[in-house]
């Protein structure tokens, strides 16, 4: 029975506020984020031995096309769900914000030109998501650089990595129900607070992982 667990955060509920308050992150982690992780136990569940047995979530991402037909979808979505949070939780911290340095802040530049564009394309494209969704920040592997896409759903960047080879860096989840709470239907107010919580060092480590 695959048994994929839901992962504590790193920090209380109330860490990230008043940009993030106690309430949404509660309720965010232990009901949405478990419910996609019950979701992908189940629908790995319903599959043979080999993936039940599976335990690696970005291995199982990466070869999407690989899963069965009757349970693709549902693991693109709860797997995306499960990945897309964990890498959420873990890429803000109390007192982050800022701008990133070293070679994170350098590959920045050379994408968008600075920082501030960079911030400014990310905030306004993932503000216009159509529905449900995230921004990220992805390494592509194929051309050494980093790049700006939107995912819709919970479609996770890892699953273009036969096509594309992109590794998601930060992510910002902008279903309503990362924001509803204080925000209401202000996803932009939310975007805009949210900078004041990144964690660039997790980033930057996630950009060192990822070879470039
Ligand atoms: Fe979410």
């Amino acid at each position: 029975m695959a048994n994929f667990t839901l992962p504590t955060l790193p920090y209380p509920y109330d860490a990230l506020e008043p940009h993030i308050d106690a309430k949404t992150m509660e309720i965010h982690h232990t009901k949405h984020h478990q419910a996609y992780t019950d979701g992908l136990n189940k629908a790995l569940g319903g599959l043979g031995a080999d993936w039940q047995n599976k335990n690696d979530i970005v291995e199982i991402l990466k070869n999407i096309d690989t899963v069965p037909e009757s349970a693709r979808g549902a693991v693109n979505f709860h797997g995306g769900g499960y990945n897309n949070h964990a890498l959420f939780w873990t890429s803000m911290k109390k007192g982050g914000g800022g701008e990133p340095s070293g070679d994170l802040g350098n590959a920045i530049k050379k994408a968008f030109g600075n920082f501030n564009d960079f911030k400014d394309k990310f905030s306004k494209d993932t503000v216009a998501i159509q529905g449900s969704g995230w921004g990220w920040l992805v390494f592509n592997k194929g051309s050494n650089s980093v790049q700006f896409i939107t995912m819709p759903n919970q479609t996770s960047p890892w699953t273009k990595w036969k096509a594309e080879k992109l590794v998601p860096l930060l992510g910002l989840d902008v279903w309503e129900h990362a924001y509803y709470l204080k925000y209401q239907n202000r996803r932009a107010d939310y975007v805009a607070a949210w900078w004041n919580v990144v964690n660039w060092d997790e980033v930057q480590k996630r950009f060192q992982q990822a070879g470039h």
